[in-house]
């Protein structure tokens, strides 16, 4: 049996900030459990889920040293869905209102994680095989690992794989703070190691010392090896060109499943969704408060409001979109000039644009059901989720080619009547507005062949199976 342990920020059902809380907690559940014991290790944060916070069991603490301070670990531990999960416990770090916030506190706290991730493997008697780390935060945990714990017998042998999430979040501060945060020596502060261009950065640790590293999509795997997607550290990927490989993340068949779904008020399937998705969607309209009217063309977004989401094109062709005929409904919070440009939209197009400046989990799912396309023009994605969830939903993404969105997206052929959506290049605003516009026209005037790309869609399958088995055979490569 072989053994592996994620450890990451957030993880679905617990706590979610973003599309890795869906990654940890649902790839996990798809290894073959005859061969691998995987489980998930994550902090205890005050504000995750309270239900799940309270059922939690406690098993063990202990004390331990980080930079200059001696502080206290907590061990919980719960089953869910067949896997252990354990939870780091400290409430000087983990007492936020959410997750994370201020850099330089997320900095020390994900540090004390990182080791405290190895410190407590002995107590709970977990000897995993390989430490799979997901993104900055746990970064220090392949270092750690060659820094101190490797040299003891229990830890002989461990190997840790980094899987870049998102290449742009990288933990940097500056090496004095660094150094003292971590208790890290000066061997490990020089830029072939955790300094990069004279701070101190905790993914390049990862990167550094990880045995393998991995990302979310094959695209964005080769495009964060040149200096446009690279964010600095393009230079040590493509050194590491052999260890890297692209796996492209996949979505929870049981929870995102239009069949099932109990967000959504009229359930559907690839065989009625003719008749039945459009329920959704007059459900919707009469919920936000849009005209009812099922032939409407709808565009949904559901996204964290970013600038790595393209909200900048999206600002500055929105009146030009709302001169058609259809509806844009927006879910999502973040960056205050996107939250404002939406609400402003929401004001001055009442009965064409909803924006709702918030997080929900039912509405996202009814958003996925109810639009018709769903708009994802990003600037980067190393793989994106959303549209996923919306070829699930047999709603057309209309993505920019670029990481996951290229390899999951296929572009409409009128021609050979293929393809799965709709895409664009270039990061231009009339780019999209041009494909805007033909996703409508087709959709308005060519309802057949809209209707044939959503069975093409739904018939895809963006489930684990596949990937995880890359991630088996990249286990088995490891470990031999
Ligand atoms: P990222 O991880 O970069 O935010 P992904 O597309 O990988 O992008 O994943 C985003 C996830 O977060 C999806 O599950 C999406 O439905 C969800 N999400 C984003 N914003 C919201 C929101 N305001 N309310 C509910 N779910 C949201
Ligand atoms: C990051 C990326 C997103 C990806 C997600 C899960 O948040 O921005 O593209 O889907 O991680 O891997």
């Amino acid at each position: 049996m072989k053994k592996i342990l994620f450890a990451a920020s957030e993880c679905v059902p617990f706590i979610k900030t973003g599309g890795l809380a869906d990654v940890v907690g649902s790839l996990p559940k798809c290894f073959d459990k005859k061969y691998f014991d995987v489980r998930v290790i994550l902090p205890k944060y005050l504000c995750m889920k309270e239900e799940y916070r309270d059922k939690l069991e406690y098993i063990n603490h202990f004390y331990m040293d980080i930079g200059s301070q001696n502080q206290y670990v907590g061990i919980f531990k719960t089953e869910l869905d067949g896997i252990t999960f354990y939870f780091i416990d400290n409430e000087f770090y983990f007492s936020g209102a959410k997750p994370y916030g201020d850099l330089l506190w997320d900095v020390e706290k994900f540090a004390f994680f990182s080791k405290a991730v190895l410190s407590v493997l002995p107590v709970i008697d977990f000897r995993p095989d390989i430490i799979h780390c997901h993104d900055w935060q746990t970064g220090l945990v392949p270092v750690y690992l060659k820094e101190r714990f490797q040299g003891g017998e229990f830890f002989r042998g461990i190997k840790s794989i980094m899987t870049i999430h998102n290449l742009k979040f990288q933990g940097v501060w500056d090496v004095k703070t660094i150094q003292n945060i971590t208790g890290l020596s000066d061997y490990y502060f020089t830029p072939d190691k955790l300094e990069a261009y004279k701070d101190g950065n905790l993914l390049k640790g990862g990167l550094v010392f990880a045995d393998a590293i991995t990302t979310v999509s094959d695209t964005y795997a080769e495009e964060i090896k040149m200096p446009f997607y690279g964010e600095g550290l393009d230079a040590l990927l493509r050194a590491r060109t052999n260890d890297l490989r692209g796996i492209v993340n996949g979505i929870d068949y049981t929870d995102y499943n239009p069949t099932t779904d109990k967000y959504i008020p009229v359930q559907y399937d690839a065989k009625n969704f003719r008749k039945e998705k459009c329920k959704n969607k007059k459900a919707l309209q009469e919920e936000l408060g849009l005209e009812i009217n099922e032939k409407k063309f709808m565009i949904g977004i559901v996204s964290r409001l970013t600038d790595q989401k393209g909200f900048d094109l999206i600002a500055y062709v929105l009146d030009e979109i709302c001169q058609m005929d259809l509806q844009v409904v927006v879910l999502g919070t973040g960056e205050e000039q996107y939250e404002n440009m939406f609400r402003h939209f929401d004001w001055k197009y009442g009965n064409k644009v909803s924006a709702n400046i918030y997080y929900s989990e039912a509405l996202s799912h009814k958003i996925y059901a109810a639009s018709d396309a769903f708009l994802m023009p990003s600037l980067f994605e190393p793989c994106g989720l959303s549209q996923l969830m919306s070829l699930r939903y047999g709603t057309l993404p209309i993505v920019r080619e670029t990481g996951g969105l290229k390899d999951t997206v296929e572009p409409y052929n009128e021609y050979e009547g293929t393809g799965t959506g709709f895409s664009f290049c270039n990061y231009n605003a009339h780019e999209m507005l041009g494909t805007v516009r033909y996703a409508y026209d087709v959709y308005t005037n060519r309802k057949r062949e809209w209707n044939k790309m959503v069975d093409r869609a739904m018939a895809k399958d963006f489930s684990w199976d596949v990937s995880a088995n890359k991630y088996q055979d990249m286990y088995d490569w490891l470990i031999g």
